[in-house]
């Protein structure tokens, strides 16, 4: 079963997606976080580095599109198979209010008659393979019986379902009857994704659905990221994975981007470390207060020093 990491924004760039491949590797493909066009489909700096076909050399790497105007997604899914991209991604399942108020993401499953209009333009036209990330509905999970007839329409290149709505962002259990349904009504490639956050859940998700596509991991990765590894039979997270993937990942940022930004970016990646560390939340707090890079490297060297690996690292859900 192949196993995908999941978009992030804000977190799984490109130096990340470099740095995890070269620490841990297991991934099959890496979806990255959105873009979302312009009707000029002019990029910014960052996103232009980011999509770059050279920052993501040796990675199977997938660009995630946010568009409600199919010209605007075909135009970027042009500019993707120019720059040599093998498929790119539908984002159907964003549940941000600012890409929700414009109609975006997973705004897009409030009406399965809009969303067949849009399909139609896009795998009509498509120069690439397409598949779609989305949940099972907007506010209803009943909403996913009128979404599947949609999705049987096309030839969907692989669907990723979250099986929750958008408005229980990531909260409650998902609705894993959603994704039985869709097993049943589909016959594209499927993909599983939401809440794998042990070796343990991941196997449990592989015996219960033994002949989808794939998984796809997120937050489980980035607070343990040799969830995989031991999958695979190697051996369960250590302290020292984490200190050695932290100082990587330090590196890269601190060589590539202005040090403030490194540092910023490295207090997204400890608050996702401290779920599977054993520490006094104090040491936590001083490494995110510290925002020059002496100051940080010393508060999360002095943290690193206070913890052990938890008894059982893995993110733990907010209540
Ligand atoms: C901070 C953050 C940023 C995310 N950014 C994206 C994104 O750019 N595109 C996307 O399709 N999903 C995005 N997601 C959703 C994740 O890809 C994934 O579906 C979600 O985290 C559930 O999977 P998990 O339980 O394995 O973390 C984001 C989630 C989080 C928490």
């Amino acid at each position: 079963m192949r196993m995908y990491f999941a978009p992030m924004e804000g977190i799984t760039d490109a130096i990340f997606r470099q740095v995890f491949q070269a620490r841990f590797g297991g991934i099959d493909k890496y979806f990255m976080p959105f873009v979302s066009p312009s009707s000029s489909l002019s990029y910014t700096v960052r996103q232009d580095f980011e999509l770059s076909p050279e920052q993501n050399r040796g990675l199977f790497a997938v660009p995630q599109i946010l568009a409600r105007d199919p010209l605007c997604f075909l135009g970027a899914a042009r500019g993707f198979a120019d720059s040599g991209y093998p498929e790119v991604n539908l984002n159907l399942g964003c549940p941000s209010g600012t890409v929700t108020g414009k109609g975006k993401g997973s705004a897009m499953l409030k009406d399965p008659d809009a969303l067949r209009r849009f399909l139609d333009q896009v795998y009509g036209n498509t120069p690439l393979p397409v598949s779609i990330k989305t949940r099972i509905g907007f506010d209803e999970p009943e909403e996913w019986e009128k979404l599947l007839p949609v999705f049987s329409t096309y030839p969907i290149h692989e669907l990723i379902i979250h099986p929750r709505t958008r408005s229980q962002i990531y909260r409650g259990t998902p609705w894993y009857h959603a994704f039985e349904q869709a097993l049943a009504a589909l016959k594209c490639p499927l993909v599983y994704n939401g809440d794998l956050f042990t070796a343990k859940r991941v196997q449990e998700v592989q015996d219960a659905y033994p002949h989808i596509r794939g998984l796809m991991l997120g937050r489980g990765l980035l607070s343990n990221p040799a969830v995989l590894r031991e999958v695979e039979g190697g051996a369960p997270l250590t302290k020292e994975d984490l200190i050695s993937f932290h100082d990587d990942l330090f590196r890269a940022y601190w060589n590539t981007w202005h040090p403030l930004t490194a540092v910023g970016r490295m207090h997204v990646f400890l608050k996702y470390f401290a779920h599977s560390l054993d520490v006094p939340f104090k040491y936590v707090r001083e490494a995110l207060r510290a925002n020059k890079p002496e100051e940080y490297l010393d508060a999360a060297g002095e943290m690193f020093a206070r913890a052990a690996i938890a008894e059982n690292p893995r993110y733990v859900q907010p209540e």
